[in-house]
């Protein structure tokens, strides 16, 4: 039989258990804005062992089952990948998820030769829009150093930088992308972070881009081919190269500068590219679009758990845009690409 204990000495214990271990939690929701701080939850001892209790409530529209969030684009691939557009996820309910695992997020992103001249809007706009409220570091590969700009970060932010060689060609600038990534990975990403996202710096951030893109492994629509017929894709089309992808095959055209998932899974995707292009050099071929060829090859392999919409990559370039675009969240920056890239 339960002894009883006096009702003014369980609520006390209550009130200081709440405290004490509330605060792990409540502390490492201190990145939160202050808005969406709804819904806190608390782990709290019973007989059993560890409970939660939700100590407020979430309010959000009911998800119904006879009207899909868009009617006029796909938002799940054939292998029940969600396709990511503005309308499909809630933030506050993803936010809330990916709070409780107080994870860290690895961009990388590479400022070789005159290419650092877009990183600080790079990072002053991420700093605006991306992984708002979360734990971020961003790796930036340089083979100048000295030449990374101070930008001021918010809390629980920082940047890392990383010396690498450059190449006399851009084209190898950007196809050892894959063997740096990957090196730096089993090296060091895999003790640091838990998503690692892969972004070209030639970018500026717009809007938000958040927690919605993480999964084990995403890759994002090109926006000059996300209505294009796959015959239209500039796949790699000579059988001898690694990269080959026949004309009948193909789901998406998948764009090389923004990808990512967990370490483990951007690990192998970086590692089997970088292999790949070994293999054609060996070969003395070098696929057409590079590096970003052979990603569309190993994501047709290796299907993405998450697709971008053009939403996450939009070109400068494009100067119309479909409605089917609400937001465009990540957009290259104009420039004149020879000069840029033959200095
Ligand atoms: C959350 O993660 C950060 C960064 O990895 C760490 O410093 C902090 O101690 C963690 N907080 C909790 C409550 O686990
Ligand atoms: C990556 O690691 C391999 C094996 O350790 C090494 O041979 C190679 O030089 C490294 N590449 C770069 C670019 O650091």
């Amino acid at each position: 039989k339960p002894k009883c204990y006096p009702l003014h000495s369980v609520v006390l214990l209550t009130i200081l258990i709440l405290a004490f271990f509330g605060y792990g939690f409540l502390s490492s929701r201190h990145l939160m804005p202050a808005g969406v701080r709804a819904g806190h939850s608390v782990a709290v001892r019973d007989p059993d062992g560890w409970q939660v209790v939700t100590l407020s409530r979430m309010l959000y529209p009911q998800p119904m089952v006879l009207t899909p969030s868009r009617s006029d684009a796909l938002t799940v691939t054939p292998w029940l990948a969600p396709i990511i557009w503005e309308g499909t996820f809630n933030i506050d309910l993803l936010n809330e998820q990916f709070w409780l695992q107080n994870l860290t997020v690895g961009l990388t992103v590479f400022a070789v030769k005159k290419y650092m001249v877009f990183l600080k809007a790079f990072l002053e706009t991420a700093e605006q829009h991306f992984m708002v409220g979360h734990h971020v570091t961003y790796y930036v590969f340089t083979d100048r150093p000295a030449d990374v700009p101070h930008v001021l970060l918010k809390e629980g932010r920082q940047l890392v930088v990383l010396s690498v060689r450059s190449y006399a060609r851009w084209q190898d600038v950007s196809m050892h992308r894959m063997e740096m990534i990957s090196n730096f990975s089993e090296q060091r990403f895999r003790h640091e972070v838990d998503y690692l996202v892969c972004s070209d710096v030639d970018m500026k951030f717009w809007d938000h881009v958040g927690v919605e893109i993480l999964s084990p492994l995403f890759g994002t629509l090109h926006p000059a081919f996300y209505t294009a017929n796959r015959k239209a894709f500039t796949y790699e089309r000579r059988r001898r190269s690694q990269a080959y992808i026949p004309w009948d095959e193909g789901d998406f055209y998948y764009i090389g500068a923004f990808f990512g998932g967990s370490v483990a899974e951007v690990q192998q995707l970086t590692s089997a590219c970088h292999q790949a292009m070994m293999v054609d050099k060996a070969k003395g071929i070098e696929a057409v679009w590079h590096d970003e060829s052979h990603l569309n090859k190993y994501l047709l392999h290796h299907k993405p758990t998450k697709v971008l919409s053009p939403e996450y990559l939009w070109g400068d370039w494009l100067l119309d845009w479909h409605p089917v675009l609400k937001k465009l969240r990540f957009v290259t920056v104009p420039k004149n690409r020879q000069k840029i890239r033959n200095p």
